[in-house]
């Protein structure tokens, strides 16, 4: 023991306080600018242990150095009585964004979250599909606390009595300026277990340090090419015919699709589920998935994990499942390597072995009413209160395997996620359905290094079915989710040429999706994400500020998270800026941050760094490039190109600037590209001495996948 050690002993025991150990943490960089703090004795059992991440550390490398972005001596932590108390400093001016998939707001600072895996229930309280414990500053640095429990964050809120910047006491018979919610230096975060791990990410820009907290945890996943075409999600209870039927509907139609959902009712029992086909609706399965291939189109299936009782496997996997069934099915110990084995291994020979292509994996998050309580107990020994907060993770980990053990990716859904998830191949969804929200809740999945879908399930009007057809277009997965409606993209007569036309273009760019993935993957830059990790918007800059105009955000920090703020318009991929309009609404503002911005459509400038009032019409969703962007884009096709199947491709440019992209390319269907099987080609745009803009792109390498030719360039700004 130390000196500093003893006297504290001492000191302790002199004045008869219990002996509180101030552990502090000893910083290890782990990756470069990227810290690891261990205090007290951590479980052994937390979010990255579930997830199984591994850091992708060439992209970190990539990235570089950075310095230790936090004063270490202000960062504390202390285990007393069973928890350990974080706490990390605020500055006055700084802003907070992450703390998981919000819905509600960008802004973080001041509130009070309980993390906890749930479905979301229309309020930004911590229960989420994704509470994911890291946190971003707009200082430029991220933490994040490796715990697999509940946490409970004050996010700048608590007043402590040892504040560097304590607030003065105010009269509030006589004081104007008294508030009731003074001045917070801290972020604190308790956590329920005698010790934990945090990790803490360096920058210089918050999204750097976005981006090392995806590549820490393994990078996002490179989805299939055919991921990011159209979806559907048929009606429950459709047999073989129904499904072939609607999906010769869209060829017919000419909308595209590229995988079919099925989804309850594909199985002879759900709720719990048997994992087995429905030998009624569908006879023979593998013909099916296999004639559904032959017309170009894949097939996704719905299940919630629960086993039921008349489940072939029931028997064999009832004694690695827990206390307490769900729907009176077993729910499966999923951190058993025996309950993972009988569990998969039937999903491998039903469903994997002939052809399908993935999963939409439900009720993995909440609600309390239908999952196992907290006093549930399972047999590995992990708590329920664990498994709650990782079950998403699991499920997503052990059925990607699956896959990759193929050779071939996959991409799907699931209702649940956490820290450590962003390698998986699932984009989040749920039974909520505010358009507002959803956009709020894109916007914040770039924090969490999530996905999520704003999905389209049906509409009162053919507006808002355009609306949100609209937006879901710039999103990771465009789909329609008409499980309870039987909705199609036509539903709505009066808007079908426009959802058609969305639905093309979603096609069109899919080059440019493809690559933005790419750089998730590679780079860990989130292909959805806030204005407020684009350079030029940061609230130091007028346009935030003045959005939130009657807000002194000197005085009062928080403040601007009860403010009108920027949550409803995001940045998708390198350069576009995407502003969706809502049921209702005919014109909207939108702010530009700082630079020269045009318009997606016509190419023409439509200003630099302001807050444009725009009445785009009906037709159009409003969409805006950055100076020298450059927007690869093909043909608009049904489906997405086949491995090493040849498209044509069009390179579009935006602007005055002189333009750079990186085009990726590789087969878009198997590993292969972790061998080294793929290509970053350059694109060029620059301007002639005559003032023309000229495009280059790189010649495609010998040996290396090339999916493209015939290239065209469109200079989209005219002078
Ligand atoms: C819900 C899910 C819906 C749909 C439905 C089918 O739990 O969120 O998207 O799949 O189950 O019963």
């Amino acid at each position: 023991m130390n000196y500093f050690k003893l006297l504290f002993l001492f000191i302790a025991l002199w004045t008869g306080t219990t002996l509180v150990q101030a552990q502090g943490f000893n910083w290890q960089e782990v990756e470069p600018g990227v810290w690891k703090g261990v205090v007290g004795k951590p479980e052994s059992y937390d979010l990255l242990k579930a997830s199984g991440a591994t850091p992708n550390k060439a992209g970190l490398a990539n990235i570089g150095k950075a310095d230790f972005p936090l004063p270490q001596s202000e960062i504390s932590a202390v285990v007393r009585d069973g928890k350990t108390y974080l706490r990390f400093p605020l500055e006055k001016k700084e802003q907070l964004y992450g703390f998981g998939l919000n819905f509600q707001t960008v802004h973080q600072r001041g509130k009070i979250l309980q993390l906890h895996v749930d479905h979301y229930g229309g309020k930004d309280n911590g229960r989420t599909h994704a509470p994911v414990p890291f946190y971003v500053s707009s200082n430029g640095y991220g933490v994040f606390v490796n715990s697999a429990r509940y946490l409970n964050v004050y996010a700048g809120s608590g007043v402590r009595v040892d504040s560097k910047n304590p607030p003065v006491a105010k009269d509030r018979n006589t004081d104007k300026s008294w508030t009731s919610r003074p001045y917070s230096d801290a972020v604190e975060i308790l956590v329920p277990a005698e010790g934990v791990e945090v990790y803490v990410f360096g920058g210089p820009r918050p999204l750097d340090a976005v981006k090392r907290y995806n590549l820490f945890n393994g990078g996002g996943y490179l989805p299939p090419r055919w991921g990011l075409g159209f979806t559907q999600r048929v009606r429950t209870l459709y047999n073989e015919e129904q499904v072939k039927e609607e999906a010769k509907l869209f060829a017919d139609k000419g909308y595209p699709l590229d995988f079919i959902g099925l989804e309850p009712g594909w199985q002879s029992k759900a709720y719990p589920c048997t994992f087995e086909w429905d030998k009624g609706r569908f006879p023979d399965p593998a013909r099916f998935v296999k004639d559904m291939k032959n017309v170009g189109i894949r097939v996704n299936l719905w299940t919630n994990p629960y086993v039921s009782p008349e489940a072939s496997i029931f028997k064999s996997i009832k004694p690695f499942t827990g206390s307490h069934s769900v729907w009176v099915g077993a729910v499966p110990d999923l951190t058993m390597p025996e309950a993972q084995k009988i569990f998969w291994n039937q999903f491998e020979k039903d469903h994997v072995n002939i052809g399908v292509s993935g999963y939409k994996i439900d009720e993995v998050d909440g609600y309390d009413h239908y999952l196992w309580p907290d006093i549930a107990t399972f047999p590995s020994g992990i708590s329920a209160e664990q498994m709650r907060q990782t079950y998403g993770l699991l499920v997503q980990k052990q059925s990607a395997e699956l896959f990759k053990k193929n050779n071939t990716r996959t991409f799907g859904l699931v209702r649940a996620s956490n820290g450590g998830g962003t390698s998986f191949p699932y984009v989040i969804y749920n039974d909520y359905y505010n358009h507002e929200d959803f956009i709020t809740a894109l916007i914040n999945s770039g924090f969490a290094g999530v996905l999520w879908t704003p999905e389209v399930r049906a509409s009162k009007t053919g507006e808002e079915w355009l609306r949100r057809f609209q937006s879901n277009v710039f999103s990771p997965m465009a789909m329609i989710n008409a499980w309870a409606s039987g909705t199609k993209p036509w539903t709505y007569p009066e808007v079908a040429d426009q959802v058609k036309e969305m639905a093309l273009l979603r096609m069109q760019m899919m080059p440019y999706w493809y690559t933005e993935f790419a750089k998730y993957h590679f780079e860990g830059t989130p292909p959805f994400r806030a204005m407020n990790l684009e350079d030029g918007f940061m609230m130091e800059n007028k346009q935030e500020v003045a959005y939130a105009s009657n807000v002194n955000l000197e005085e009062n920090p928080y403040a601007e998270a009860v403010a009108k703020e920027v949550k409803d318009q995001y940045m998708a991929g390198e350069y576009l800026l995407v502003a969706p309009m809502f049921a209702g609404q005919t014109t909207r503002k939108v702010i530009l941050p700082k630079g020269r911005w045009y318009d997606f459509y016509t190419g023409e400038f439509v200003g630099d760094g302001q807050v444009l009032t725009v009445t785009p019409g009906l037709d159009k969703i409003p969409v805006y490039v950055k100076d020298g962007g450059i927007i690869p884009m093909m043909p608009p096709m049904l489906h997405a190109p086949k491995a090493g199947e040849k498209v044509n491709l069009e390179i579009r440019h935006y602007g005055e600037k002189p333009g750079t992209y990186k085009l990726y390319d590789d087969d878009g269907e198997t590993f292969d590209y972790e061998k080294g099987k793929f290509s970053w080609r350059e694109v060029k745009v620059e301007r002639q001495k005559n003032g023309k803009m000229k495009g280059t792109i790189a010649k495609a390498q010998a040996g290396k996948p090339n999916n493209f030719e015939n290239v065209t360039w469109k200079f989209m700004t005219q002078k």
